[in-house]
């Protein structure tokens, strides 16, 4: 079975307690149930993984491109920004990935207008709150299908 890694990075384990007016009231757990819904409505794996750690984000991508996931969905948090960890890791993987945001970064502050994944990514996908993330695994799931075009 195809399987798509949706990666979760920091404080995006407080979605539900934070900052309501930019990601509503949605919990993770909920976002995660909703992602493995429609992977299994559309027939695939969905695995979800969330850490505050960049060094374990950068391991859980090298295992990414060990078992051959067959497309990424990513949203980085802060690490979106700046990491040039996180993008090189990123650069290692031969599989599309998308990028999501459940805020539309484009309309907050100006430092959150630079994204180190965005040239990596197919794509991205900003300012949907929840539906950023299952917009983002139907795009991943076309990618995988259409052999990444
Ligand atoms: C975010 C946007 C980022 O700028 C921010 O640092 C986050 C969440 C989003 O989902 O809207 O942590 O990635």
């Amino acid at each position: 079975m195809k399987k798509v890694l949706v990666l979760h990075g920091p404080n995006l384990n407080m979605f539900g307690k934070r900052e309501p007016t930019h990601y509503g009231t949605i919990t993770l757990k909920e976002i995660d149930e909703k992602i493995e819904a429609l992977a299994s409505e559309l027939g695939f794996a969905a695995e979800c993984y969330q850490t505050n750690h960049e060094g374990e984000m950068v391991e859980r991508i090298h295992r990414a491109h060990e078992e051959r996931v067959d497309a990424v969905v990513i949203n980085a948090g802060a690490w979106t920004h700046y990491s040039y960890a996180l993008m090189d890791a990123l650069g290692i993987l031969k599989v599309p990935i998308v990028e999501v945001h459940m805020s539309h970064v484009h309309a907050r502050e100006q430092f959150r207008h630079y994204s180190v994944v965005a040239p990596l990514a197919q794509g991205q996908i900003t300012g949907f709150g929840v539906n950023s993330y299952l917009l983002g695994v139907r795009a991943a799931w076309d990618l995988i299908k259409n052999n990444g075009q």
